[in-house]
């Protein structure tokens, strides 16, 4: 098979003559090929393996091309990349590997390209295309990648339990791979990251949380985490999750399923939103439920302080994964402990004060926890489903109205401190905080507006009942 066509860019015309001068049999491999016969969208990352130095075909590359783009050249990896037009090029010399089973650091020698190819993860990620002048474009696809990407079929080159245990990271990889694809794990490779699924434990957090970020990324993120269920190694990632799929009956009551309950409120999210860290923020809205789970004659089974809890949850997770701790973090918190907020709203009659609460606690985040929110229903039931739904467009309408009446957002006092000070000839104290305070509570009660002139006449009432005199 051919696919000259497809490699019209000039920088493959370029390699191609470098690997000629340099006598080096050169090849584009990898995500980019796989792509390409996906017709999937271009990849602008460029995999090239060279049969000989990776660092001289780059260096070779960049004299050839007019204005010598800079090459950056890790020495100790043998590998090398430079940026053409909006592609980034990596060149890397053909490799033979072996690991160790405690690290990911393998031990490389030279090698030939089916070395290179069976050295890597999938079937899929192996194949190469040839950029010498002999056999420009041919496809070398010694395992049969060009047909487990017709049968959409994750599958490793060599016996799962080497490729896997190699690079434990791979295990995630195939399970993104075919949530992103929609492809199926072949069974012996299933069985494989099932009995290997401890050797995760070698690979850093943050690998983990790239290829987490990226199963949030698909369209239905729910058949990645239904993988990493079932492979065992959700358990062993985020066991907050897991604890979360149990439904225990006690005197004819049960609860509902929390985990399959989550993974359906991330695919309901997903359409309305690509922020993924909204899309955390749904993942981990119940985690509080498994550790206040409580179940009383009177009140049946009851999940008191689970979104406080599961706030706190959230650090130690973003902690425990070497996540950015920070507005990020803090955001996915307040997502988490706020999920209640609007449900509450929902099922009762929406006013106007409740909303104002709800606009001054979410902030500029309002309309991502009502996003949240929505995707929070999933009951069966469809007259409260129904009910629900137009409750939120209730509130989501009186969001606007409350706020374009009174900017309750970035709430600022429209009466400082100083200036009740000032009028009462008063020093700090804990009377001004009850007068701010109460300001605050009448405006958000719809008591007052939010402007100077009601707030002083509000305040200079107040003050005059708490026994303060106003200073001429
Ligand atoms: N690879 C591997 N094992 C890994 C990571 C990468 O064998 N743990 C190989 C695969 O052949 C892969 C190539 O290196 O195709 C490039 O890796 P990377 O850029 O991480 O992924 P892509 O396959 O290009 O896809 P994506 O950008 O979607 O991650």
């Amino acid at each position: 098979m051919n696919y000259k066509e497809a490699l019209h860019n000039k920088i493959f015309e370029i390699i191609a003559q470098a690997a000629a001068e340099l006598g080096v049999d050169t090849y584009v491999i990898g995500g980019f090929v796989r792509d390409l016969l996906l017709q999937r969208e271009n990849k602008k990352d460029i995999d090239v393996v060279a049969v000989g130095s990776g660092i001289d075909l780059a260096l070779k590359v960049s004299e050839l091309i007019p204005h010598h783009p800079k090459v950056q050249v890790f020495k100790n990896y043998g590998t090398a990349m430079l940026r053409y037009e909006d592609m980034d090029i990596e060149f890397v010399g053909a490799r033979k590997e072996s690991y160790h089973f405690d690290s990911r650091n393998p031990v490389v020698e030279d090698g030939t390209l089916q070395d290179d190819q069976n050295r890597r993860d999938l079937t899929i990620n192996a194949l190469a295309l040839s950029l010498n002048a002999s056999n420009f474009g041919d496809l070398i696809d010694p395992f049969k990648g060009l047909d487990d990407l017709k049968t959409k079929t994750i599958k490793t080159p060599l016996d799962p339990d080497i490729t896997y245990s190699d690079d434990p990271l791979r295990m995630l990889r195939a399970i993104r791979f075919a949530t992103q694809l929609g492809f199926e794990i072949e069974q012996e490779s299933f069985d494989s990251i099932s009995k290997n699924k401890d050797r995760i434990k070698i690979i850093s957090g943050e690998r983990i949380v790239d290829e987490l970020n990226k199963i949030l990324s698909t369209p239905v993120p729910s058949t990645g985490f239904i993988l990493l269920y079932k492979t065992g190694l959700l358990d062993l990632i985020l066991p907050e999750l897991t604890a979360l799929n149990q439904v225990e009956e006690i005197e004819g009551h049960t609860h509902k399923n929390n985990f399959y309950h989550t993974l359906e409120v991330v695919d309901n999210i997903c359409p309305n939103t690509d922020d993924v860290w909204l899309r955390w923020s749904a993942l981990l809205h119940d985690i509080g439920k498994a550790p206040t789970k409580r179940f009383s004659k009177k009140q049946g089974w009851t999940f008191h302080g689970h979104e406080f809890l599961g706030g706190k949850m959230v650090k130690r997770i973003f902690e425990r994964l070497h996540m950015p701790l920070n507005q990020k973090m803090k955001f996915v918190q307040k997502m988490v402990i706020m999920s209640s907020r609007p449900i509450v709203l929902a099922q009762d009659t929406v006013t106007d004060s409740a909303v104002r609460r709800l606009v001054f606690d979410a902030g500029e985040d309002v309309e991502n926890l009502m996003t949240l929110c929505e995707a929070d229903i999933t009951t069966k039931n469809p007259g409260k489903f129904k009910k629900y739904h137009n409750n939120f467009k209730i509130v989501r309408q009186k969001i606007v109205e409350v706020e374009a009446r009174d900017h309750v957002r970035n709430f600022q006092p429209p009466i400082t401190g100083e200036e009740i000070m000032a009028l009462f000839n008063l020093k700090p104290s804990k009377e001004i905080g009850i007068l701010k305070e109460a300001v605050k509570e009448a405006i958000l009660e719809g008591e007052i507006q939010n402007e100077y002139e009601a707030a002083k006449v509000f305040v200079i009432e107040k003050a005059t009942a708490l026994g303060l005199e106003i200073v001429k």
